[in-house]
């Protein structure tokens, strides 16, 4: 690169310096035990360093990691810890590292896909990213809504404690949910820790991290994750219970789940920053409104090998399309695509025959997951269909997909 910046990857002797970097561009001090979540789950040799002189002037790195998609569990690059310093930013650093991560992620051959939260939504889609799932954040004035369901009989027993304690049950429980959730990543004992760290520092005057577990006649069926931060207003108490994560394997755990965190004493306020866009909550309550819901982006995607990736999921109607694809980064996915296949499964095979669908990169990510409809980004104007054959039903998924954590 020019100014004598060269990339390399990272060892675990850079650790300090990245994790200072990433301080530096998010604005937040990593220590303690953030700090040691991140070395636990940073793999050096799928780190990419920009070095000047001895300097971490840029960074970013790939988690390995499974992902859920319509059907099927695939190897997709988590991608993360991207930041460039301010006195080397908008010099081409974030393209140097983005380009060659690509690369190399195509070369290893292993993940068909690469996915990552963006700070900012401008940043990933001149990279081949395209925003393929959303959230819903929930601001529930839980004094306001009533669950319309009875409660289920015979009554689970609610099991709470400290979710490290209860790992064995929270780890199986998302195991047996994520093959049907989209979006859902892998979790290992590593990636537990990350997920459950709870600094002091992070909580903002809020209790610890609580877990409840829901058992049903034969074991567990479901849990929750909160903390509650505490407030008295001269109405009275005024607590907000965060909610970070419900997973329940049957309606009447939802259900139970959910009229325990809404009813937890001396709150007014029920927060929860990862719904997913179908969660059945509003379902459940006679007035909606009262959730406060506001929608978000979550998962961007990146085809990293187009065939591969198209014939890794399933479909949910049958389709017989020829897809022409534009990417300037990775060229070996440009051209046109035969893609058959339905809810069974699917191949994908390079085609001389006329396209009826062409579309970059980014559109194509942002349609993989099931959640941006092909139709939607034709109106759009960013997809053309050209031929009456349109895959749109068949990219589409019966459920939404969601992200369960920030990685
Ligand atoms: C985002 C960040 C990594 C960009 O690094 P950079 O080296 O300045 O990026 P580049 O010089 O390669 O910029 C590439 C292009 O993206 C644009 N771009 C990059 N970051 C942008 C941002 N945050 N907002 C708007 N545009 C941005 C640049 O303007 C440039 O566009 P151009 O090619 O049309 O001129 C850097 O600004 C940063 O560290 N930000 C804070 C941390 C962060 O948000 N990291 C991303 C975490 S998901």
């Amino acid at each position: 690169m020019d100014d004598g910046i060269r990339l390399r990857p990272g060892t675990h002797e850079d650790f300090p310096a990245i994790c200072d970097l990433l301080g530096v561009v998010f604005h937040e001090e990593f220590e303690g035990e953030a700090k040691a979540a991140e070395r636990d789950v940073f793999e050096p040799e799928r780190s990419l360093v920009a070095d000047d002189s001895g300097l971490v002037a840029g960074h970013a790195q790939a988690f390995s990691r499974e992902l859920t998609v319509p059907g099927a569990i695939v190897p997709a690059a988590h991608i993360s810890g991207v930041g460039v310093q301010p006195t080397h930013r908008r010099r081409g650093l974030l393209t140097a590292l983005m380009h060659r991560q690509l690369h190399d992620i195509a070369a290893a051959g292993r993940e068909p896909l690469a996915v990552l939260w963006a700070s900012e939504t401008t940043i990933y889609p001149r990279f081949g990213y395209g925003a393929a799932a959303s959230r819903l954040t929930f601001d529930v004035m839980n004094r306001e809504v009533r669950l319309t369901v009875p409660p289920v009989e015979p009554a689970g027993r609610l099991r709470m404690g400290d979710p490290f304690a209860l790992l064995s049950d929270l780890g199986k429980l998302y195991e047996q949910a994520r093959a049907g959730r989209v979006g859902w990543s892998e979790r290992d004992d590593r990636w537990w820790r990350f997920v459950l760290t709870d600094a002091k520092d992070d909580r903002d005057g809020a209790t610890k991290r609580y877990a409840v577990v829901h058992d049903g006649p034969s074991g567990p069926t479901g849990y929750a994750l909160w903390r509650v931060k505490h407030a008295w207003s001269h109405h009275g108490p005024d607590a907000e219970v965060q909610v970070r994560e419900v997973v329940a394997a049957d309606p009447g755990t939802y259900q139970a789940l959910w009229r325990f965190l809404l009813g937890i004493d001396l709150s007014r306020r029920v927060t929860f920053t990862m719904g997913a866009v179908d969660e059945p909550l509003p379902h459940l309550i006679d007035e909606p409104r009262r959730l406060g819901l506001s929608l978000t982006d979550s998962l961007f995607v990146r085809l990293v090998d187009v065939p591969a990736a198209l014939a890794a999921r399933r479909y949910r109607a049958p389709v017989d399309v020829v897809l022409e694809v534009e990417d300037p980064i990775l060229p070996a996915n440009a051209g046109r695509w035969r893609l058959t296949g339905g809810p069974d499964g699917a191949a994908c095979v390079r085609t001389g025959d006329p396209a009826d669908l062409t579309a970059t990169v980014t559109d194509l990510g942002a349609a993989y997951l099931g959640g941006t409809s092909l139709s939607t980004l034709t109106a759009a104007g960013r997809v053309r269909l050209l031929t009456g054959n349109d895959p749109s039903l068949a990219f589409g998924w019966h459920r939404a997909p969601s992200a369960t954590e920030v990685f």
